[in-house]
């Protein structure tokens, strides 16, 4: 009993010494770890007579106890002082200047679809997608565009090769989301549908693969003065122009009649392009009331439900909004052109984003 006592103020030194949590934990495995000075009375305990046993290991007991009570208030302490000095030497530095620009850049046709999902996303349309090979009843008969049609001429398609008696196409417009959609959902409908597109067409105004975004109403009472105030709503809060002429010119699509193309005023005085100004007109979307034979052909009453539909170019768009002269630039993946036309990753799109950089 009296060498237990020799050994309290022995752990307790060893426990008081440590400097250091790293040092504390040395300690407690020296104690009571599996080699430790207690775990090793222990195991000599089983040599000694019961009833000296018995006071002994009492004994040991409370020493175990009171080696972890002092321990864990080691360790309280230890942590405290560590955070303190933490506290004492780490400073914040608010004069430091702010962190410098990210690098990365949003790429304009991102940034561009970002701006019209955001316009009609605050008229209450909702993004619906489609799949970028098609087949030819979604991209043409469905739209009314029968297999003689010379549309599937004009628009330049990529055909894939015949598989089970049929061809799919890599879809020449978003149009066939259009059909999808009125296939899948009961009207009303109202959705935009950016996408990628593909033509057989290659040069400084025209790739092989760029972008539509269609738009598609459907209701019982929907007329082409929707149309027109939902259109020229979109033109002006896109170019940020209060005031921007909108024309509507009447033209032909198989899928929609009447069909109307939009044109919106420009001036091309002294060689240059200003959009907003009057004078000239530049044709940037086809639209029209939905045909009859292609809401039947979807499954919806043309007595019932009438609507609209527009599809637009985001490339072209983007390219008059921005500045950017050569369409193939916007896919040559050139950080020097990404770093000049991109839109830094923090500048949210609003409904008249971008303009005022
Ligand atoms: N799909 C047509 C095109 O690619 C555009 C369009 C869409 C026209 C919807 C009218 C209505 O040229």
């Amino acid at each position: 009993m009296e060498s237990l006592d020799h050994i309290r103020d022995e752990i307790q030194r060893l426990i008081r010494q440590a400097a250091s949590l790293d040092a504390l934990e040395q300690a407690r495995i020296a104690i009571l770890g599996r080699k430790g000075r207690i775990t090793e009375l222990m195991k000599g305990l089983g040599g000694l007579a019961p009833e000296a046993r018995r006071e002994f290991g009492a004994a040991l007991n409370r020493l175990k106890g009171e080696a972890e009570e002092a321990i864990a208030h080691a360790t309280r302490r230890l942590e405290d002082a560590a955070l303190r000095q933490r506290l004492a030497q780490e400073r914040v530095d608010v004069t430091l200047p702010v962190r410098a620009e990210p690098e990365g850049r949003v790429h304009p046709l991102s940034q561009t679809i970002d701006e019209i999902v955001a316009i009609f996303g605050e008229m209450g349309f909702s993004v619906a997608e489609g799949p970028d090979i098609e087949d030819d009843f979604h991209n043409f008969t469905a739209l009314n565009i029968p297999p003689e049609h010379p549309a599937r001429q004009e628009q330049d398609t990529f055909y894939l090769p015949e598989h089970q008696g049929g061809r799919k196409v890599l879809r020449t417009h978003t149009s066939p989301v259009q059909i999808r959609t009125m296939q899948k959902v009961k009207p009303p409908i109202r959705i935009i549908v950016p996408g990628r597109t593909f033509r057989s067409d290659h040069d400084a105004t025209h790739s092989p693969m760029f972008h539509q975004v269609e738009g598609l109403v459907i209701d019982r009472v929907t007329h082409m003065g929707h149309l027109k105030g939902c259109l020229i709503e979109f033109c002006r809060a896109f170019f940020d122009i209060d005031d921007l002429p909108v024309r509507f010119r009447p033209s032909y699509f198989p899928f929609t009649e009447p069909s109307a193309e939009v044109d919106i005023g420009c001036s091309r005085e002294g060689g240059g392009l200003r959009i907003g100004a009057g004078g000239d007109w530049l044709e940037i979307l086809g639209s029209g009331m939905v045909h009859p034979k292609v809401l039947a052909n979807c499954g919806i009453d043309p007595a019932e439900y009438q609507g609209f539909a527009f599809g637009m170019g985001i490339e072209r768009i983007a390219m008059l909004k921005y500045g950017i002269p050569d369409l193939r630039a916007i896919y040559d993946n050139d950080l020097r052109w990404l770093r000049h036309y991109g839109f830094l990753p923090l500048d949210l799109p609003s409904m008249t984003g971008g303009l005022a950089r």
